[in-house]
């Protein structure tokens, strides 16, 4: 009797509770796919001991009301002018962070170079037809045709990269700006108005050409990440120029901030003169917490795992796990900012 009337008592506690589906996914971290398909699914072939599993953990769990809530998924670029410095990095490891905070995120990447992917997303390599190449020049939307890839790690989901990225530049340089952002947003539809994903990342090369422009055409954020070194610095003021140019159009782009990593506590003074430098290029836009140069950080990539997910108690999974959260600190208050 109790697989038949499972999904009435399920929505009965999740009314009582005032949860939608995205809430319980939050409160007990079962994937919120999952969870929308057991609600339409015949349950017949379910085992009712596992369905009165899932019951119970929703009657306990606790719900951390103080994740945010969008009309859309927040869209952060992570892009600098200069190769090298943690982009990659930064995607795999912030997507980790803010899908274990109950997040979903989509993580999209765009470089030939697929490091985000093979790491997030191994598999990426035996379906070379399903990449953010052909889903762009397809114009294709990317849940409809699906190119959206399901990882082992909960809420995270990817759009993975491909060697063909590479002539992405040059297939869109004699196409107007017009043109480009309407095939953007073509792949971007489906989930923009679903709004399922909290965020979607992006990884980008390092490069100021039409096809990361059209990116930022579309993103609320910028989050530049920047070794702690005079070349570092110096990419700093090409990124806010790029952000400027694009924000004539898309006044929504921001810089979210500039991330310290690869940060060698050694060189203390050095760091302390660099920030300065940032400071007075950028007020107020360094994060106050840094990524140390960890080891760990390679030894995850090799193993393709996120920091968090390899050690979760190395400095640089520690200091991730901070950084996320100042970073959702500050879209929370730039949205609040917005609200008001
Ligand atoms: N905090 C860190 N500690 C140690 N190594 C790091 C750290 N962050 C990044 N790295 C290493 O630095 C290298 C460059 O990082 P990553 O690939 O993320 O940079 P990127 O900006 O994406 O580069 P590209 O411009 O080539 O795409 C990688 O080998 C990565 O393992
Ligand atoms: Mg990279």
């Amino acid at each position: 009797m109790q697989k038949n009337d499972w999904k009435d008592r399920m929505n009965t506690l999740l009314k009582r509770r005032g949860w939608d589906i995205k809430d319980w996914h939050r409160a007990t971290g079962l994937n919120q796919w999952q969870l929308e398909n057991l609600m339409e699914m015949d349950l017949s072939e379910m085992d009712e001991g596992n369905l009165e599993g899932i019951y119970e953990q929703a009657k306990e769990a606790k719900l951390d009301k103080s994740l945010l809530r969008f009309d859309a998924p927040v869209m952060i670029a992570v892009w600098a002018h200069k190769g090298g410095m943690g982009k990659s990095t930064v995607v795999t490891n912030l997507s980790y962070e803010l899908a274990k905070k109950g997040y979903n995120v989509l993580a999209v990447d765009t470089d030939s170079q697929s490091d985000m992917s093979s790491v997030l997303y191994p598999d990426y390599i035996g379906e070379p037809d399903v990449s953010f190449y052909n889903a762009f020049l397809g114009q294709e939307d990317f849940k409809e045709e699906g190119y959206i890839m399901h990882t082992e790690y909960s809420g995270i989901d990817v759009v993975a990269g491909s060697a063909e990225c590479e002539a992405l530049e040059g297939a869109l340089c004699m196409m107007t700006d017009k043109i480009r952002d309407k095939m953007w947003k073509k792949c971007l539809r489906s989930v923009r108005e679903e709004n399922y994903y909290d965020f979607i990342i992006i990884d980008m090369d390092k490069t100021a050409g039409v096809m990361n422009k059209t990116i930022l055409a579309e993103a609320d954020y910028v989050l530049a990440p920047i070794e702690s070194s005079i070349f570092g610095v110096k990419s700093v003021p090409p990124t806010i120029a790029q952000i400027d140019e694009v924000a004539e159009t898309n006044p929504k782009l921001k810089l979210l901030g500039v991330l310290f990593n690869k940060v060698d506590l050694r060189k203390k003074a050095s760091m302390a003169d660099n920030m300065g430098l940032v400071e007075q290029i950028a007020p107020q836009c360094i994060f106050k917490t840094f990524i140390k140069n960890d080891a760990n950080v390679d030894n995850s990539q090799k193993e393709h795992m996120p920091i968090g997910y390899y050690n979760s108690r190395s400095p640089a999974s520690k200091q991730m796990t901070e950084f996320a959260e100042e970073a959702v600190e500050r879209i929370r208050k730039d949205q609040n900012r917005k609200g008001e």
